[in-house]
């Protein structure tokens, strides 16, 4: 099941710690190569040499130890691996990740990777149920980590309740079903596109928008993770470009269409994310603009609309379109559809809290030229990814194995 995976096992110091030696050792049975690394606590309950020996790797706990393997290695060891899984995941490291302290090994390879993470929350109910823990969850899962569990029943500390570890076995099960997930979409390859396009008035001005480029960036993550061939074309954002995605950076509308129409015959499916500017300034001055005092009047021409210009284009391509809207959310949706030829249009209120421009959250809605439409609630962006990733396989007429 995992033959040719690296996965990094995180152990933090709960009485659970124990039951990380079942995991490590199901995982290394099913072929997976195994790395760990122990906060010291989580030493405390399990020696490292059990762990070690049941990985057949070096075990990390210290940030500043002796190199084992790599130079910097919790930076090479955060790019090296495929996924990672904390289990047991005390409520302290769960609150480190929230906030992004990382003080020791652990904490730190998990602020330093960009691929998926698991954690397998365990601690005594009253701890997991305090308001602290639970918000720190919902960050966690906000950002696209996958919650396990936890599960209820008898705690080590003499009560029931929930905040029992998951069992190793689930825990493996889950790993496993996410890495079968992962090649859905292998073969295929995806264009997106994301942020806001950036029209320069002159060389120290531009008209943009308030697009933040995540929605696309974390469609681009989720198309990764199912395996398929992901090229990111990104108008100027702060983001970090997830791994294993092409980035390909333009500033202009122009720019872009250029970009995709040269892409556009090598690729499967395109999906339009990115905020274009629907005009550019007639001229582009050499110079810095100056003021005189009086008022001022801009020209516009018009930028050419990419997606409609797809729509026209396309043969077996599948096309998915953004619709951000401040009012008539469906009707307007539904008209872009059709206007752009696309097989699916992701409308999405940008005037509501929790959706639209800057947020990590959306509120969306799928709208399909059959006429079907999904609405679903507010979600992190890369759930939305996920879930958008998810219908593409079914336009793609692929077969997911779960
Ligand atoms: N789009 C595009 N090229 C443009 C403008 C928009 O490819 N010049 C794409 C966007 O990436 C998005 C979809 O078209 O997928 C709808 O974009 P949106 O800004 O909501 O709509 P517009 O077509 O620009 O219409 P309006 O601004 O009138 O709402």
């Amino acid at each position: 099941m995992f033959a040719g995976k690296k996965i990094l096992v995180g152990v933090t110091g709960g009485i659970a710690a124990y039951k990380a030696a079942e995991m490590i050792s199901r995982l290394r049975k099913q072929h997976a190569e195994v790395h760990v690394a122990m906060t010291k606590a989580a030493t405390e309950f399990i020696a490292p040499l059990t762990l070690q020996s049941l990985a057949a790797n070096p075990v990390h706990v210290e940030l500043f130890e002796e190199p084992k393997l790599w130079n910097v290695e919790h930076i090479s060891l955060a790019e090296y691996i495929d996924a990672v899984v904390v289990a047991p995941a005390t409520a302290n490291i769960l609150t480190k990740m929230a906030i992004g302290l990382a003080d020791d090994f652990l904490s730190t390879v998990l602020l330093a990777t960009r691929v998926p993470i698991f954690v397998a929350p365990a601690m005594n109910h009253a701890m997991y149920h305090h308001p602290a823990t639970q918000a720190n969850l919902a960050i966690l899962k906000e950002r696209g980590i996958y919650v396990l569990g936890p599960n209820t029943g008898f705690q080590a500390c003499g009560t029931d309740g929930d905040g029992r570890m998951s069992e190793p076995v689930e825990i493996v099960e889950a790993l496993a079903r996410f890495f079968v997930s992962r090649d859905w979409l292998k073969g295929k390859r995806v264009l997106v596109t994301a942020g806001g396009t950036q029209e320069p008035l002159d060389p120290v001005r531009y008209l943009g928008n308030r697009s933040s480029g995540r929605m696309g960036y974390a469609i681009a993550q989720a198309l990764q993770e199912t395996g398929a061939e992901t090229i990111l074309l990104s108008a100027p954002t702060d983001l970090p470009t997830p791994s294993g995605v092409t980035r390909i950076s333009v500033q202009t509308a122009l720019e872009m269409y250029d970009a995709v129409l040269a892409r556009f015959l090598e690729v499967d499916v395109v999906v339009m994310a990115a905020a274009v500017a629907d005009y550019r300034p007639a001229v582009q001055a050499e110079q810095k603009i100056k003021k005189d005092g009086t008022n001022c009047t801009l020209e516009l021409v018009p930028n050419p609309d990419i997606l409609a210009e797809l729509g026209r284009r396309k043969t077996t391509q599948i096309l998915i379109g953004f619709a951000a809207e401040t009012e008539n959310l469906l009707a307007n949706a539904q008209s872009k559809m059709q206007r752009k030829n696309v097989n699916l249009i992701v409308a999405n209120d940008v005037t509501k809290p929790g959706a639209g421009f800057g947020c990590t959250t959306n509120i969306v809605s799928f709208l399909f030229p059959d006429g079907r439409k999904i609405d679903f609630p507010q979600l992190s962006k890369l759930e939305v990814g996920r879930l958008l990733v998810r219908e593409l396989t079914s336009l793609l007429e692929v077969e997911i194995k779960e």
